[in-house]
Parts: C-alpha cells; sequence; structure tokens
C-alpha cells in the first residue's frame, strides 16, 4: 500500500513537474502580449544555423549577440546573411507590421526552426531575449555546459511594451562603479526587455565625468575617503587624510559606455544633478558657490551634511549648492551641458534639482540681489528662475530637458519634462500640465530600500517588498496616459560598495519592474507572477548574478500584548512558504514548530529565531531578533 502510495505520488509529481516546464507562460518574464503554444519542441543542435535576412547592420548584430550567447552550448553557431528559411535555423527578418512599433515582435519556434520578425532590430534583440528565455537554464551558464536537451516548446508570441522608457538608474557617484560593471548593469537589464540606463553622474560624494578644461572636477572632486558602517554616521574627513576612494570616466569610456549600451539598443540618460548634491563641484571650484569658506570643504565620504528633522528641503550644514545669482554658475554649465550633448547621444539630459536646501541662500546678498531685479519672491522661485536658465543652456544644445519633481516647485520651465520620485503627485502635477513624465515614485521602485526585515537586511531607512514592487502602476487614474513616458527603478548606492550588492538589491525587483513596464496591465497577476520569479532565480544562479532571497522570508508585525508582552506575527508574500521558528535560542529547522497563528513570545525569551522552508528545501536565511529589540518594535520600554 505504501509502495503504491509513493508510485502515485512520484507519478502526480512528475506529471506536475511536466506540465510546469512545458507551460511556456509559466516561465517568462516579462509576459508577452499574446502567447500560444502549440505541439513539439524545437531542438537545437550543431547544425543549427542562424539566419539574418536584412542588409540591416543592426539585424546582423542580433544574429551575432545570438550566436554569442550560444556558445556555452559547446556548438558553434555562425551567423549568414540568406534570404532562404532552410530547416533547422533560427531566422532573423524584418517584417512591417504597425502593430509591433519599434520594439515589438513575432517569435515563432516549431519543431522545424524558429523565426523572429520585427519592423526594427531592436524588436529582433527582444524577440531574441525571450528565445533565450525558453531555452533550459543552463544557457545562462557562464561555463561550457554538456549533456543538455536544449529544447525550446513550440509557440506563436506576439509582443510589444507598454511603455517605451524602461528604466533602471545607476548612482555611480555615491560609490563609483568603474565600466566594466556598468557594461554588466546592462549585460543584466536586457535580458528583461529594459532599454534605458540613468547614470547619475554627479553628487556630494563624487564627479564622475570627465569635462575637458575642469579638470579639478576629476582631480578633486571624484575623490573622497572610504568609510563602513553606516552611510550619514560617519566622521568628517581630517583635512590631510588621504582622499584615494573613488574615480570616474574618461570621455574615452563614456563613449565605450554609450556604444556597448547602444548596441544593446539601451539609451543612456546622464544626469548632472544641480544646483543642491553639487559639493564634488563646490569643492573642485569653489567660487561656483554663494558661501565664503566654501574652499575649506572636502568632498563628502558620508558625514552628515543635512539636517532632515524638519522635513523637506533639508537645512544644510555646509552649502552644497551651486549658486544661482552667480553667472559664472551658468558659464559652469554651459561648458558641462556642450560636452555632455556631444557624448550622450539620447534626447534627454537631467539635470537633478532634488533637496535643494536654502539656508544659505536666504542668507547670501547676491541671491538677495538677484531676487530684487528679477521679481523672485521666494526661495523656490529662485531655483525656479535657476532652472529655467539652465533649460535654456540645454536646450541650445538640442537636447531635451529633465528634473526631478522639485522643478516643479516656483513654476516649470515651458518643456521642462518631470521624474516623478516623491510619490506620484509631481508626476500627475506635470502630466496635468501637459508634461512629459518619468514615473519613479519611491514606495514603488527605489531599488535601494530594504527587500526585507532590518534584522538581516543592510540596514537603510525604508522598505519596499518584491509584491510592493509589482503593484507599481505608472499611470494615475483620471491622468492622461500619452504624458507618461513610463518608469524606472533606482538604484541609489550609499549603502552598495560593490556590484555584486548592486545585483543583491536590483533583483529580482526589477522583475517586477520590467513586467509593469512591459506587459500588458492585465496580465499582471501575483499569483502567476511569482513561481517565474523562481524560475528566473535559476538562470541568475546560472549566470553567477546575485539577486536577494529576502522574498522568501517573513515580514514581522510586533505589538504589544497586554502590558508589557510581545505580540508575534508572521506572513510571506508569496504562498506555500513554512515558517518555523523557536524561542529557546536553538536553531529553527523544518521540525521546529510551523507558524500557524500569532502567538506571544514567553516573558523571558531572549531571542526569536525564525527560518522558512518550500517543502524540504530552506529557502529563506536565519532570522534572529533578540528580544530587545522585538520589546522596542513593541513600544515597550
Ligand atoms: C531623489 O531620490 N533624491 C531623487
Amino acid at each position: 500500500m505504501m509502495k503504491l502510495f509513493i508510485t502515485l505520488y512520484l507519478v502526480s509529481f512528475s506529471l506536475f513537474s511536466f506540465s510546469q516546464e512545458k507551460g511556456i507562460a509559466s516561465r517568462l518574464i516579462p509576459l508577452p502580449v499574446s502567447l500560444e503554444e502549440k505541439d513539439g519542441d524545437f531542438t537545437l543542435s550543431e547544425n543549427t544555423k542562424i539566419i539574418y535576412t536584412s542588409d540591416d547592420a543592426g539585424v546582423k548584430r542580433v544574429a551575432d549577440f545570438l550566436s554569442d550567447d550560444l556558445k556555452n552550448t559547446g556548438f558553434n553557431i555562425a551567423t549568414a546573411k540568406g534570404d532562404s528559411k532552410p530547416a533547422n535555423a533560427i531566422v532573423f527578418s524584418l517584417a512591417n507590421d504597425s502593430k509591433l512599433g519599434n520594439e515589438g515582435y513575432h517569435l515563432s519556434v516549431t519543431p522545424g526552426g524558429v523565426s523572429v520578425m520585427a519592423n526594427k532590430p531592436a524588436g529582433l534583440f527582444y524577440g531574441m531575449q525571450t528565445f533565450l528565455q525558453l531555452l533550459p537554464k543552463e544557457i545562462e551558464s557562464v561555463d561550457k555546459v554538456k549533456d543538455v536537451a536544449w529544447k525550446a516548446s513550440a509557440c506563436e508570441i506576439t509582443d510589444y511594451p507598454r511603455f517605451g522608457w524602461r528604466g533602471l538608474m545607476f548612482d555611480v557617484s555615491r560609490h563609483f562603479f568603474g565600466k566594466e560593471d556598468v557594461k554588466r548593469f546592462i549585460d543584466d537589464m536586457v535580458k528583461y526587455k529594459y532599454n534605458l540606463l540613468h547614470m547619475h553622474l554627479t553628487d556630494d560624494e563624487g564627479w564622475r565625468i570627465e569635462i575637458k578644461g575642469m579638470p579639478k572636477l576629476t582631480e578633486v572632486g571624484a575623490w573622497n575617503v572610504k568609510r563602513v558602517g553606516y552611510f550619514g554616521t560617519f566622521d568628517k574627513p581630517g583635512k590631510d587624510e588621504a582622499k584615494d576612494y573613488g574615480g570616474f570616466y574618461t570621455q574615452e569610456d563614456i563613449k565605450e559606455i554609450v556604444k556597448y549600451a547602444g548596441d544593446r539598443f539601451v539609451d543612456v540618460l546622464p544626469e548632472i544633478d544641480v544646483p543642491g548634491h553639487s559639493l564634488a563641484a563646490v569643492v573642485s571650484y569653489p567660487e561656483l558657490s554663494c558661501t565664503a569658506g566654501a574652499d575649506q570643504y572636502q568632498v563628502r565620504s558620508g558625514e552628515v551634511i543635512m539636517d532632515w528633522s524638519h522635513g523637506h528641503p533639508p537645512i544644510a550644514l555646509l552649502d552644497n549648492t551651486l549658486c544661482p545669482a552667480n553667472p559664472k554658475v551658468y558659464e559652469f554649465l554651459d561648458k558641462v551641458m556642450t560636452q555632455v550633448a556631444e557624448l550622450f547621444p539620447f534626447e534627454y539630459i537631467h539635470v537633478g534639482g532634488d533637496e535643494t536646501p536654502k539656508n544659505y541662500w536666504e542668507k547670501s546678498p547676491e541671491v538677495a540681489a538677484l531676487m530684487k531685479k528679477e521679481k523672485l519672491k521666494t526661495m523656490d522661485e529662485v531655483q525656479s528662475y535657476f532652472e529655467k536658465r539652465l533649460e535654456k543652456i540645454v536646450e541650445s544644445k538640442g537636447k531635451k530637458f529633465m528634473g526631478w519633481d522639485e522643478i516643479l516647485q516656483g513654476g516649470l520651465g515651458p518643456n521642462a519634462a518631470v521624474m516623478s520620485w516623491r510619490g506620484m503627485k509631481g508626476g500627475i502635477e506635470a502630466a496635468k500640465l501637459k508634461h512629459d513624465v518619468v514615473m519613479t515614485p519611491t514606495d514603488f521602485v527605489y531599488l535601494d530600500y530594504m527587500q526585507g526585515d532590518a534584522a538581516i537586511e543592510p540596514r537603510i531607512y525604508a522598505n519596499l517588498t518584491l509584491k510592493k514592487t509589482y503593484s507599481f502602476e505608472p499611470v494615475p487614474d483620471g491622468i492622461d496616459s500619452k504624458y507618461i513616458l513610463g518608469g524606472q527603478g533606482n538604484l541609489w548606492t550609499e549603502q552598495i560598495y560593490t556590484f555584486r550588492h548592486a545585483q543583491y538589491m536590483i533583483w529580482p525587483r526589477a522583475f517586477a519592474i520590467s513586467e509593469v513596464l512591459w506587459s500588458p496591465k492585465d496580465k499582471r497577476d501575483w499569483n502567476n507572477f511569482f513561481p517565474r520569479v523562481e524560475k528566473q532565480f535559476s538562470r541568475l544562479d546560472e549566470a553567477q548574478t546575485k539577486y536577494a532571497p529576502s522574498v522568501y522570508e517573513p515580514i514581522f508585525t510586533i505589538s504589544k500584548s497586554g502590558a508589557d508582552q510581545v505580540k508575534v506575527e508572521l506572513e510571506t508574500e508569496p504562498k506555500g512558504i513554512d515558517i518555523h521558528y523557536t524561542v529557546d535560542n536553538t536553531f529553527p529547522d523544518n521540525f521546529s514548530p510551523t507558524y500557524t497563528a500569532p502567538f506571544v513570545m514567553p516573558k523571558e525569551a531572549a531571542m526569536l529565531k525564525v527560518i522558512t522552508y518550500q517543502g524540504d528545501k530552506q529557502v529563506g536565511r536565519l532570522i534572529i531578533i533578540p528580544m530587545s529589540d522585538l520589546k522596542s518594535r513593541a513600544g515597550i520600554k
């Protein structure tokens, strides 16, 4: 009887896993617009050919990328120009189908061959990414793999993006990431059909782009002192302490990055963050400041420079702004924007504009004189004056002007586009004024926020879980969607020292953002999404890409029970995860008590230890919360 039971169990388990494997829709991120599963498989072999039917250089490039991506199969599959569609070939062709737009594609996988058709090479590239996701996970392996049946299930897919702006922002100022890291960032993002890399190139902690004729920006402004611990609490560097941590991109590096991105259909949006967040520029050229004594400042190494206790804008403890009343500032910006415009072919330049403290401007006689002359009544109007002058400079270089939502304050320039980060409201206001908007609200897409509990994540001041990210909707009710260009995830790097940790913070939340920005809104379904995330995890494992397992860990809700006891409530965002815990200091495993309902910690317990399992596999990390922390979360003194 037991044997029969085990046999039935194994049969049903393998049927179940077969149908999971076979279901194409159970493996793709982002989900395509339409997908029809067909019988049979296409099997890649050493005799497979990659054919491109067009003379367009972009089409050949996509075919070559695929050939490269297939190298780890051990087959050397060359590309060739051809007019026919021979058997056992993967064929890339240009089409003329208005439904597909500039980035859509049609992918047909049959036992006899694969065809990718698109109006533009970008569409072929995205069709290729989908095809790669249909192949076994080992296709992502960093090493050659043997003994894999390289099968892709037969299907017909028609697909195109919901938004044209599908971005990720990489803050390369707070910590510098070299060009090889940036290229890897691009390699990772295009697999999920992102098409825009926003580079935050300047901030208080470092100026990262060579500007000819302004050598101090990178000789001085690109270097600070490395400190580890909690950013924002570090000691101010001593005057003589070596400033040897940092780096910058030469103009040749920038050209290389832009070319690398462009070859992969990624636009690069440069951000020069002014007039706030400009300490590195001020330290390099103190005459850009309104404040006497700026020549004594140093590039920030994570010490406190703002008082946020009064809210936004902050009160600056030193003046990290460019002086809006100083003609030299506009000459400086003209020089910078000229070179930035030449280096970055993308249509927009992002000029920052966020979190500009005004307390030093309030004390400046030059700013007072400017206000009188220009009839400016408030400090917001002073910033708006600055932004409008900068908009003219940017436009004089043939570029469109974009800034964070603070550029709305005091009046938006005539053609300015807004990147809404303090929630959606700035974006809503700008769209109502008929300005273009990119939605990047902190509450849904800030990839620097913790993905799980502070007891285990590198600590930062806010949380953002995968499920919350997946619930991001870029087009608010009642807003004309034509003004919403799209959205992006923002990776700020104050606490991110290494590229491995950057990957940890990006994935899996960037899976969610990718699907929000690419797939039809009505296809979005968390219960269907999470199993696909798990499939992608196994691909990231093959690619040796780091990701956070935090989604497998519990969300802790800690409250007071009675006068002085701690009540613990636990949940996980995905279904099917068992939470096990101990309160007796021992290490929990899947034999420890299973969480089923809220419980009260024994009065004299020292700590709560929690771990999660999926079946008999540990999926979450061990989380330990001492009683003192639980009490403080519960508000017990
Ligand atoms: C921002 O997060 N300060 C744009």
